[in-house]
């Protein structure tokens, strides 16, 4: 048969390409088949073939004979299951004769599972090709879809069938094109005409079958609904010239329907997934023997495992295989989930980020999308890879010491918390170690740690819980946590723990209130001074200032000021600063001059200058060479030996210093410098 051998040709060049298609069968042969008319069903029944009564042909052993659904004799029966079984028996309905209703005869094949068809093919037998009638298709048996419509003539396709007849051989113009064709309904011959339905070959994606097309040939149910016996009296001159009155009666009164063979060319719906689909002895289905990972009576799956990509049907160019998810051998299957896949979550087993695959039922203790990560409560130790088998061990976290049974998961997790390593847990204040099973430092007592009673501020001890705790010159307690009589303010930077007391002579009793001790880091206020704070000109924060930084215009400042003027504190750094005694006092300086400046490096001398309660201190002048926008940085420690006197520059004490900063009403940091004049200094 011509258009089989296309057919199979066709299919067969598609397994050549990357994906696969079974080959095409005869579904018929497997199917069940039914009809609601039979000739001879109500009893025997006479029946003339055509023919031999045609006038103008030669008579041949004219005669007629008998139908009997019901006859012992096989040959007399001509039950549906002829058109299927592959043997000369054929199906015949009962002649019209019997009344006109048997125009109209249904003919049903159930395939029993879903198929891809190719083509239908139907062969006459002892009658002429059915006239008018609708090849149709279904899926689940109730509703029928047109396949294609047949008439006796193209006339009839616009009157009986309301569609406008494609003339001639037929042909579609597009993959789910419905045709009526007048082509396979002629009169002759007059028995043991075929009718060739072809529904994927010679459609616009026949090489590489279309979505549409895929769907448009795919049925379980095949139903063809003869609507109308072909009859001579329309052809009647066609062939012969003599009166119609000539016909013999016995036959045009007995014109009946008769088909020898159906043949359903399909193949099994596998989406391109599988080369075959033998009989499952079981179900007695095709099944197709999917590849490419998928599963599913028609590889409309991926198996479980491969879902690291969303299945998709095989393509001629594109095999779409179904592909495993990487769960570090820790999990049995997986499911697709598209939102991980955008955002890169999941690994593939290349170790690249692509695909949607999340691992289910990790086992093992791991956990994760890709099972690359150990359960709450265990760790993956460092060096351990997540495939090697059991690669989670238990956090053991002691129960009086952690504040939770988990840990560090692993080196990941250790890197994003800075100082931790994997198997970590978390410990209560007071414990310590991998496990928290032990105090921490300055503690003891385990199970029950408890602060050791040493202070760290007030004795010489390294560990506070050794015993006795040995206090410094200034501290004694048991603990070292007390001022001797006459100190105050413990400090754990202060080497004698507690400073003197200072009472301006009238007392050597003081207590310890708590000292509020704050930093003063704000730049505003500040003002650049002369020595005595008469006249004054405000700094400038330009751009090039820091945060923590003013500037100043050499040019301008000189207009107001001489040569020597001061940065000058604000109020903030005044008044009682008692407890900055042995503070630090922190400050730079730095300058720039115009590009095109002469000036060269700058000469500082730099003094720290305050005064308080008719006292003025100052710290011995330093020189240095800076290089423009060099910075220096400085700090003075507020204790006796750094200061000096500032007019008879002697050495001072500790009482002069505290007197001073008891009331402080000036603090100045000079800057003198070698004349530059355009500078801006910071
Ligand atoms: C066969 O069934 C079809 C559809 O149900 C119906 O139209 C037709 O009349 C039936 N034919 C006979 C002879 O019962
Ligand atoms: C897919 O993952 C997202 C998180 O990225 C989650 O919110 C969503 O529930 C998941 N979808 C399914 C079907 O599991
Ligand atoms: C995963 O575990 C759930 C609940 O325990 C169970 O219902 C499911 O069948 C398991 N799935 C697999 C693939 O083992
Ligand atoms: C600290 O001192 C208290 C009371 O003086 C005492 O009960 C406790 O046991 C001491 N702690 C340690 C760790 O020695
Ligand atoms: C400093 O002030 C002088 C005079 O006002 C001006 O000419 C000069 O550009 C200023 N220098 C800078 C760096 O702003
Ligand atoms: C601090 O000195 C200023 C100026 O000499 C004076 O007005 C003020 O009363 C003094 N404060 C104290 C608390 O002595």
């Amino acid at each position: 048969i011509p258009g089989l051998v296309a057919v199979i040709l066709k299919l067969s060049l598609l397994l050549h390409y990357s994906s696969l298609f079974p080959a095409i069968l005869n579904l018929a042969s497997n199917a069940h088949i039914s009809t609601n008319a039979t000739c001879g069903e109500k009893g025997p029944e006479m029946f003339c073939k055509l023919v031999e009564h045609v006038p103008g042909r030669p008579l041949r052993n004219a005669q007629c004979r008998v139908c009997d659904r019901h006859s012992a004799n096989p040959r007399e029966q001509h039950p549906i299951s002829s058109a299927i079984d592959g043997t000369n028996n054929w199906w015949q309905s009962p002649s019209i004769q019997n009344g006109r209703q048997y125009h109209w005869v249904t003919i049903t094949l159930d395939l029993r599972q879903v198929f891809q068809v190719a083509y239908v093919i139907i062969k006459a037998a002892n009658a002429p090709r059915p006239g008018n009638w609708i090849l149709e298709r279904s899926i689940d048996g109730t509703e029928f879809r047109p396949w294609q419509y047949y008439a006796i003539s193209d006339t009839e396709c616009l009157t009986r069938y309301n569609i406008t007849p494609r003339i001639g051989p037929p042909t579609y113009k597009r993959d789910d094109e419905v045709i009526c064709t007048s082509y396979y309904s002629r009169l002759v011959p007059l028995e043991h005409g075929e009718i060739h339905t072809s529904l994927i070959n010679g459609r616009p994606s026949a090489d590489d079958p279309s979505q549409k097309l895929l769907e448009f040939t795919s049925a379980r149910y095949i139903r063809l609904r003869l609507q109308r016996i072909r009859t001579l009296n329309a052809d009647l001159m066609t062939l012969s010239h003599n009166d119609p009155k000539e016909l013999d009666p016995i036959v045009t009164r007995r014109y009946y329907y008769s088909i020898k063979d159906i043949s359903v060319g399909g193949m099994c719906i596998c989406y391109g997934h599988a080369r075959s689909c033998p009989l499952d002895e079981i179900t007695k289905k095709l099944q197709c023997q999917c590849e490419h990972n998928t599963c599913g009576e028609s590889c409309n799956k991926c198996c479980p495992g491969y879902h690291q990509k969303p299945w998709r049907p095989g393509t001629l160019s594109a095999g779409n295989k179904c592909e495993k998810c990487n769960c570090h051998n820790k999990a049995e299957d997986c499911y697709y989930n598209q939102s991980i896949a955008d955002q890169k979550r999941s690994m593939d087993i290349h170790g690249q980020y692509i695909g949607g695959g999340v691992c289910l039922n990790c086992t093992q203790h791991t956990t994760g999308i890709n099972c690359e990560m150990c359960a709450d409560g265990y760790f993956r130790p460092h060096k351990v890879s997540p495939y090697e088998d059991h690669p989670c061990y238990p956090c053991d976290c002691d129960p009086f010491g952690s504040l939770s049974s988990v840990c560090v998961k692993d080196e990941h997790h250790s890197n994003s918390q800075p100082g931790t390593w994997p198997g970590q847990c978390q410990c209560r204040e007071g414990y310590a170690g991998e496990k928290c099973d032990r105090c921490a430092f300055g503690y003891r007592g385990y199970p029950n740690c408890l602060r050791c009673n040493c202070s760290l501020v007030g004795s010489v001890n390294e560990d506070p819980c050794t015993e006795p705790c040995l206090c410094k010159e200034n501290v004694e307690g048991e603990n070292c946590d007390l001022c001797k009589p006459g100190f105050y303010n413990l400090q754990e930077r202060n080497p004698q723990g507690c400073t003197e007391c200072f009472c301006f002579g009238v007392s050597d009793v003081c207590d310890s209130l708590t000292w509020p001790i704050s930093q003063i880091s704000d730049m505003t206020g500040w003002l650049v001074t002369d020595l005595h704070k008469a006249r004054s000109v405000q700094p400038q924060r330009s751009q090039f200032d820091g945060p923590h930084q003013i500037s100043i215009n050499n040019t301008e400042a000189v207009k107001v000021l001489k040569n020597t003027y001061y940065w000058s504190a604000p109020e903030a750094y005044l008044g009682n600063k008692l407890t900055a005694f042995s503070g630090d006092l922190k400050y730079s300086v730095s300058y720039d001059i115009p590009m095109e400046s002469l000036d060269s490096d700058i000469m500082f001398s730099l003094v720290l200058q305050f005064q308080g309660n008719g006292q003025i201190l100052s710290t011995r002048a330093a020189g240095l060479s800076l290089q423009p926008y060099e910075e220096y940085s400085n700090s003075v420690r507020f204790v006796p030996e750094n200061f000096i006197e500032f007019n008879t520059r002697k050495a001072i004490d500790r009482e002069m210093l505290m007197t001073v900063l008891a009331n402080v009403t000036h603090l100045l940091i000079r800057a003198n410098y070698n004349i530059a004049k355009n500078a801006v200094y910071r």
